[in-house]
């Protein structure tokens, strides 16, 4: 089946008291816009035609859309319908024409399926009844049959107590659409040509019409103002999470945990509170991430333990390890297996090798460091000599004494050991202890 998708993506979203465009506002951290055109790019045999008004340039360099998209201007928002109909000239012959509002981001590809299938013979509506249905189109039914549906701003006070009201989705015949549309009118309040007047058409031209509803309320949920915009994010979030349970992860609370990108999580792994899953994540089975820690931009494998309040970013973190609490892991870092960086660490740049500790309080930066490593507390890699950035190396097995100064470039052989306090300014031969501090006197007191 040929399906032409019409995203509207014109209107000025006044409502939203924002310069950004309404559908570039960011719902988990991907502009609403791009959610309706990632989720419609997966269907088969498809044509995106996205409406646009005058900010068609800045739309266009914000949003990836597949090969072949369709831009269209409307230059004048004169509405819903009226904004349909200028794509009514680029239909392909013998499509199902798919109507959707760049403001209602989250409908699924299962809930599209079955109301595309209901547009190739009849007229596809999604419908569904909010909690709450102030804003929304109403859907009017004669003997359960749907007539017409009558905008709010339009309804009388009995209409607006309807409880069903539109997602704003249609599917049609992209041939019943070329007939329908341009004999819609904008005799309303708002003066505006409504696409929802094509179901009184429809029903005039015997049309069926058949009513789909989504999975959930969620699904169709749209954004007109910055308030809506909120509900959106939490129910992202919860329908995230909702998946999440499905697979196998625990949560100790679904309301309170943020999914912006594209997050995998395995089988087993238990997710606290507050935490914000950022950009391209994964995470590995058997993981713990401790209460308002944010992950983003990286891997961690199985087993991996993040203490409370971490921050890892672009990281790698190895089978086995521990980060945190009040850790800041990236970005550019890889930990191997079993590395345990601890309270107030910092590490940037750098591979740590197997079984490594930093335990407390210690900044590593711009290092390669072997295995079995034992860095104390307060140890820092003095890695910035004022106009660039330096390396050090450590050799696996070795002990760096508390509070060291490493001052890079700068080697460290295997097995050596620095004495505590010491500032490391000279390479270090394996297996050599070295102390650079003066000694200690002690003085006859006066
Ligand atoms: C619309 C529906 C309403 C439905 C609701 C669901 C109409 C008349 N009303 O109302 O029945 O319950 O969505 O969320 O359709 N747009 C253009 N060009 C225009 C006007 C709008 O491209 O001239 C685009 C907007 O960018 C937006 C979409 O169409 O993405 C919907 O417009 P909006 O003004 O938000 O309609 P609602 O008042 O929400
Ligand atoms: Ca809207």
């Amino acid at each position: 089946m040929k399906t032409d998708v019409i995203i509207l993506a014109a209107g000025k979203g006044t409502r939203m008291r924002s310069s950004t465009p309404k559908i570039l506002q960011n719902l988990a951290n991907k502009p609403l816009l791009q959610h309706v055109v990632d989720t419609c790019s997966q269907i088969q045999n498809s044509k995106l035609h996205i409406i646009v008004g005058k900010d068609k340039k800045l739309i266009q360099s914000t949003v990836n859309t597949p090969r072949g998209t369709n831009w269209v201007l409307q230059k004048n928002q004169l509405g819903t319908g009226h904004a349909v109909k200028q794509a009514l000239d680029s239909l392909r012959p013998g499509s199902v024409s798919l109507i959707m509002y760049g403001d209602v981001p989250m409908v699924g590809l299962a809930t599209l399926k079955k109301l595309m299938q209901a547009g190739k013979s009849k007229l596809g509506l999604l419908t569904f009844f909010p909690d709450d249905p102030k804003g929304y189109g109403r859907i009017l039914k004669n003997k359960n049959k749907v007539v017409s549906i009558i905008e709010e701003k339009d309804a009388s006070t009995k209409e607006k107590e309807i409880s069903e009201v539109n997602s704003g989705i249609i599917s049609i015949s992209s041939k019943s659409l070329k007939n329908l549309v341009p004999l819609i009118k904008n005799k309303n309040s708002a003066k505006e040509f409504y696409l929802t007047d094509i179901i009184e058409l429809a029903v005039k031209s015997d049309v069926t019409i058949k009513t789909i509803h989504p999975s959930s309320n969620k699904e169709v949920l749209g954004a007109n103002d910055l308030q809506d915009l909120l509900l959106l994010e939490r129910a992202y979030c919860e329908m995230t999470a909702e998946y999440f349970i499905s697979k196998g992860i625990k949560f100790a609370d679904n309301k309170r945990v943020d999914f912006r990108g594209e997050i995998d999580i395995g089988k087993n792994s238990f997710v606290d509170i507050n935490v914000i899953f950022d950009g391209k994540v994964k995470i590995g089975r058997n993981c713990k991430i401790g209460a308002g820690s944010v992950i983003r931009n990286s891997r961690l494998e199985d087993n991996v333990i993040v203490e409370p309040n971490s921050m890892i970013e672009e990281a790698s973190v190895g089978y086995k390890s521990k980060v945190g609490p009040f850790a800041h892991v990236g970005p550019q870092v890889r930990l191997e297996k079993n590395v345990e960086i601890g309270n107030y660490v910092e590490v940037k740049r750098s591979q740590l090798g197997s079984n490594t500790k930093a335990k407390h309080l210690a900044y590593i930066g711009d290092a390669v460091i072997g295995e079995s490593v034992n860095i104390g507390a307060g140890t820092i890699f003095v890695n910035y000599d004022g106009t660039s950035k330096n390396k050090t190396k450590v050799g696996s097995g070795a002990f760096i004494g508390s509070n060291s100064s490493l001052v890079a470039p700068l080697k460290i052989g295997k097995n050596s050991m620095i004495g505590a306090g010491s500032v490391v300014t000279h390479d270090i031969p394996d297996n050599k202890l070295a102390i650079a501090r003066s000694r200690q006197k002690n003085i006859k007191k006066r």
